[in-house]
Order: C-alpha cells, then structure tokens, then sequence
C-alpha cells in the first residue's frame, strides 16, 4: 500500500534491466511512493529496450553509463540533478555480474581478469557511484544509498564463486563509506541482503534451483521475493 512516503524525493535507480531485476520492483514501489527518479544501466542492457517500458511507467528517464566508468557516472550524476531538479536524496545500487559465473569456469581455476572485472562492477562500483556523486556535490544531506548483497559474504556457497569476494568486499565499502557520508553529510548506506531470486543475474548461478530451494528451507519464513526485497528498500 503506498503512503507517499517518498513524495518530493529525488533518486537514481542503477541495475533495472527487466520486468524480473530488483531494480525494476523498487522502482515500481518508489514511483508508487511518490519518488521522481532517473532510471540508469549499462548501453548494452538497454538495447534489450524493456527499461524504457518501465521509465514510461514511472514517468522517468533513462541515462546509459557504464556502472566501473568514471567519467559516465560525473555525466550521469550532472544529467539526472538538472532534469530532476535538484540534488539526489536516494540512490539504488542493484548492480552485479560475474564473467567467472556466467561461464561456468571452476572456482580453483578462476580467471583472473575476470575476477577483477567482478569486482568492478559488483563492488568497487558502489566506491565510485558514491565517490562521483560527493565531488559533484550531487547528493542531499539526510539521503539514503541501499545497495544488494548476498550471505555468501559470509558464508561458503559454492557455486557463488567470485561473487562471494564481491560481495565482501561491497559490504565493507558499505561500512567504510557509511562511516564517512554519515559524518559528512547525514546520509546512510545499508545494504540488503536478498534471498536467491530467479532474475537474469540470479538464475546464472549454476545450480540455481537446488540453491533456491536450500535456502526456502533453511528460512522459517521462506525466500523474500523480489517484491518483498522492494519493500524493504523503500
Ligand atoms: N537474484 C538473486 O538471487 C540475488 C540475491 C542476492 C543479491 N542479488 C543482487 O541483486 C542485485 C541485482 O541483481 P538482480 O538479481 O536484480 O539481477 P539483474 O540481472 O536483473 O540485475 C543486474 C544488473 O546489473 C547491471 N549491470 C551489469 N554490469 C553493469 C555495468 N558495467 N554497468 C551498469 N550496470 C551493469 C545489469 O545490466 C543488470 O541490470 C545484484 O547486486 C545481485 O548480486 C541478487
């Protein structure tokens, strides 16, 4: 049920690329709460064209930037103050992928270009999203920045591969950051921690179902799914 609790903010929203991505459901949910936002994701995945079904939706535009660029994020953060009108009070960081994952390639023989690329994109991003947008002066003070992350941060899951050091290494960043907007500029990171899910990033984890299905069971009250997650990170 919305309650406009997000009437008068303004947002970017990273890491929509279908109707089954986390991105797509919080965006649903923060247009329903009364946010304006900018839609934002890598050129490659707009040109699968579904994120512009969801800007008609949510009356938003889309700007291409490639999450590990710098100097697509400062266009990015100067482009969505001026056609929002102002500086950005919530970021959403929905963003991961794993060449190491996608191919398959076992974890004692990683590549390590790969890997490196892993990072980038699922971590060291959330760093220069946050990093660009501070020098640019673009965010509120009070904001929020929620990222997604997973609990083979902590815990061995083996078919999660790379994405495991990832996402460790994006909680930390969450830590060390937080510690820095919250005294800077009162703004909070948090990260969410999601259940498996079965969306494009999601399903290439090999042994998808037997890992959904695993942590149904483990959990008394089930897998959160996507649209939980998105109530979370309103
Ligand atoms: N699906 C799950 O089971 C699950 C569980 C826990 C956490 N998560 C996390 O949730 C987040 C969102 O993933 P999802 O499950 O919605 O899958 P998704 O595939 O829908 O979203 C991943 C997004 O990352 C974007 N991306 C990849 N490389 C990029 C780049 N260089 N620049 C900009 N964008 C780039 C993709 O285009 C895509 O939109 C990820 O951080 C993922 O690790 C997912």
């Amino acid at each position: 049920m919305a309650n406009s609790i997000l009437k008068g903010k303004r947002g970017v929203i990273f890491g929509a690329l279908d109707e089954n991505s986390i991105a797509w459901k919080v965006a649903e949910r923060a247009h329903e709460e009364g946010a304006e936002f900018v839609l934002t994701n890598a050129r490659i995945a707009l040109r699968k064209k579904d994120i512009f079904t969801l800007a008609e939706k949510t009356n938003s535009q889309v700007i291409a930037a490639d999450v590990t660029e710098i100097s697509e994020l400062e266009d990015l953060f100067t482009e969505a103050v001026q056609i929002l009108g102002g500086k950005i009070d919530f970021v959403l960081h929905s963003v991961g992928m794993s060449t190491n994952v996608r191919k398959g390639v076992a974890y004692e023989d990683l590549n390590y270009d790969y890997l490196e690329k892993t990072l980038d994109v699922s971590a060291i991003s959330l760093h220069k999203v946050i990093s660009v947008a501070k020098k640019l002066d673009a965010l509120s003070d009070w904001g929020s920045i929620v990222t997604l992350s997973y609990i083979a941060a902590q815990r061995t899951f083996s078919s999660y591969s790379d994405m495991a050091h990832a996402k460790a290494v994006l909680e930390s960043i969450v830590r060390q950051f937080g510690y820095h907007l919250g005294v800077d500029k009162k703004i909070r990171i948090n990260s969410v921690s999601q259940s498996p899910t079965r969306t494009t990033a999601g399903a290439g984890v090999s042994g998808f179902n037997a890992f959904f299905n695993y942590a149904d069971a483990m959990s008394p009250l089930g897998n959160a799914d996507a649209d939980s997650c998105a109530d979370v990170c309103i």
